[in-house]
C-alpha cells in the first residue's frame, strides 16, 4: 500500500487530489494520506482536511487522512511527496502581481518579476523539504506543483543531488483535451509532442491513434472561433493570428500570450486591476467562497466551483503520474524532468517540459532533437532566465536577480528592473533568508 504526504495540504486544490486518489483506489491503494501545512495555514487545513475525510468516508475506502503541522511525521516512510504550498500565502502573490504592474511590467504569478520572486521564496523551502526527504523517505518521489515549476525543478536538478523530482502542470493535459475536442476524438487517442519549458512550451506534433496529423490539427485550430479553443481559466487569452500560427508551425501554450501579445496583456491586466484587483485578489475571493462551501458538513464531494481556479485537471496529472510509477505502466505523460539529451538545443542537465514514458524507474523523456528555429529563441531566453534565477535563489546574489530580470523579454529596462527588484526584496524580506 501507499503513503502519500502532501505539503501545502491546506490548499483549496486538495479536494482535486483526494478525488483523484479515490477514483484510482483499486490500482493505487493509498492507505495513508498526510496533509501537512504551516501554522498560518492551520485553519484552512482543518476545513479542507475535514472535507477530504468526508470524501473518503463517503467512498467507503480504508484511506486514512491525517492532518498535521509536523512535516517530518508526514514524510517518514512516505512513498510519494506532493508539494502544492505557497510561501507567504496568497498575500505574497498579491504583492508580486501588484508591484510588477505598478512598474509597468506584466504582473503574473509565474512570469517575469512576479514569477521570479515566487521562485526566490520557494526554492529554499523546497531544499529544506528535500533535506528531510533524504533522511526520512529517501526512496520517495517528489511530485512538485509549487510554482514556478520550471525554475524550481531547474534549481533542484542543478543544486541538489536529489534526482527523483517530477514537476507537473495542468497545461499540457488541458491542451490535449482541447485538441481532442477540436478534432472530435476521444482524448485517450491523442498524444502530443511538446517542445519547451514549463508555461513556455509549444505543441509541435499531434498523433491520433499513433499517427502524426499535425497539419490537419493546425488548420482546424486556425479555422475555429476563439471561444471554442478553450484556454486556462486564469489567462486572458488573446487570439493568435493565423499567420503567426502557420508561421510558427506550432501551437503555443496560453502563457505565451504574455510574450507574444505583451502590450495587449499589459493593458488588460491594468484594466482588470482597476476593476477588481490583480488575479491573486480575485483568487483570494474565490478561495474564501470555496472554504465556505468546504465547511458544510453535508458536503462530501469536490464542489464544481473549484473549476473557477486555473488548476482544473491538476489531480489528473498528479494521480496519473503516481499511478504509472507505482504500477510501472510505461505510458506517456507530460512532465518537467531533466532533459538528458532529449532536446539537443537545451543543456542536458536542465529541466524541460516534455512527453515522457512513465516507468517504475521514473519518467523517460521522448527525444525530439533540435528545437525548430521559429520557437528556439524564446525558449532559450526563458531557459537563461530560469537558470539565472535558480542560481540567484541558491547563492543570494542580488545583482544576478537584476540581470535575470533584464534577460527576460517582459522587462525592457535596466532602470525599472533595479527599482522593481528593490521594492519586491523589501516587500518579501521575511521570506528571503538567502539575501
Ligand atoms: C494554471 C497553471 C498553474 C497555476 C494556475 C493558477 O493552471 O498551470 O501552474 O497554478 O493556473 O491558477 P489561479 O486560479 O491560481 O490563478
Ligand atoms: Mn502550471
Amino acid at each position: 500500500t501507499v503513503k502519500i504526504a502532501t505539503i501545502g495540504g491546506g490548499s483549496s486544490y486538495t479536494p482535486e487530489l483526494v478525488e483523484g486518489f479515490i477514483k484510482r483506489y483499486d490500482e493505487l491503494p493509498v492507505r495513508e494520506l498526510w496533509l501537512v501545512d504551516v501554522p498560518e495555514g492551520e485553519e484552512k487545513l482543518k476545513i479542507v482536511g475535514g472535507l477530504a475525510q468526508r470524501m473518503v468516508k463517503a467512498a467507503g475506502l480504508p484511506m486514512e487522512v491525517h492532518l498535521t503541522l509536523d512535516r517530518r511525521e508526514a514524510l517518514a516512510g512516505a512513498d510519494f511527496v506532493t508539494t502544492q504550498f505557497r510561501v507567504g500565502q496568497l498575500d505574497a502573490r498579491i504583492k508580486d502581481e501588484r508591484i510588477a504592474l505598478k512598474h509597468g511590467l506584466i504582473g503574473q504569478e509565474t512570469n517575469g518579476a512576479a514569477g521570479m520572486f515566487k521562485a526566490l521564496r520557494t526554492i529554499p523551502v523546497i531544499f529544506d523539504i528535500i533535506r528531510d526527504m533524504q533522511e526520512l523517505c529517501p526512496d520517495a518521489w517528489l511530485v512538485n506543483f509549487t510554482n514556478p515549476v520550471g525554475i524550481v525543478t531547474e534549481a533542484v536538478l542543478r543544486y541538489t543531488d536529489w534526482d527523483k523530482i517530477i514537476g507537473l502542470c495542468n497545461c499540457p493535459i488541458s491542451m490535449r483535451f482541447g485538441i481532442a475536442k477540436w478534432m472530435d476524438v476521444d482524448p485517450d487517442r491523442v498524444r502530443m509532442e511538446l517542445s519547451g519549458l514549463n508555461h513556455h512550451f509549444f505543441v509541435t506534433d499531434v498523433f491520433i491513434d499513433g499517427k502524426s496529423c499535425f497539419d490537419e490539427v493546425l488548420e482546424r485550430y486556425c479555422e475555429l472561433p476563439v471561444e471554442e479553443l478553450g484556454t486556462m481559466k486564469n489567462i486572458m487569452a488573446i487570439p493568435w493570428s493565423n499567420r503567426l500560427i502557420r508561421g510558427l508551425h506550432a501551437i503555443p501554450v496560453s502563457y505565451l500570450n504574455y510574450y507574444f501579445s505583451t502590450r495587449e496583456e499589459l493593458k488588460q491586466l491594468t484594466a482588470d486591476y482597476e476593476a477588481h484587483g490583480v488575479r491573486a485578489e480575485v483568487v483570494k475571493q474565490v478561495e474564501a467562497e470555496l472554504f465556505d462551501l468546504y465547511k458544510d458538513a453535508e458536503l462530501h464531494v469536490k464542489p464544481k466551483q473549484l473549476e473557477e481556479r486555473g488548476g482544473a485537471h491538476y489531480s489528473d496529472a498528479a494521480c496519473s503520474v503516481i499511478d504509472s510509477i507505482y504500477n510501472d505502466r510505461g505510458d506517456i505523460q507530460y512532465v518537467d524532468v531533466r532533459n538528458r539529451g532529449a532536446v539537443s538545443s537545451l543543456p542536458e542537465e536542465s529541466a524541460i517540459e516534455c512527453a515522457a514514458v512513465i516507468t517504475a524507474d521514473g519518467p523517460k523523456p521522448i527525444a525530439i532533437g533540435e528545437l525548430p528555429v521559429a520557437i528556439n529563441g524564446t525558449i532559450q531566453m526563458i531557459k537563461t532566465f530560469e537558470r539565472m534565477v535558480a542560481e540567484a535563489a541558491v547563492t543570494g546574489n542580488k545583482d544576478l536577480v537584476v540581470a535575470a530580470l533584464v534577460a527576460n523579454k517582459l522587462c525592457d529596462s535596466d532602470a525599472v528592473a533595479n527599482e522593481v527588484v528593490d521594492e519586491l526584496m523589501e516587500a518579501h524580506k521575511d521570506y528571503l533568508p538567502q539575501f
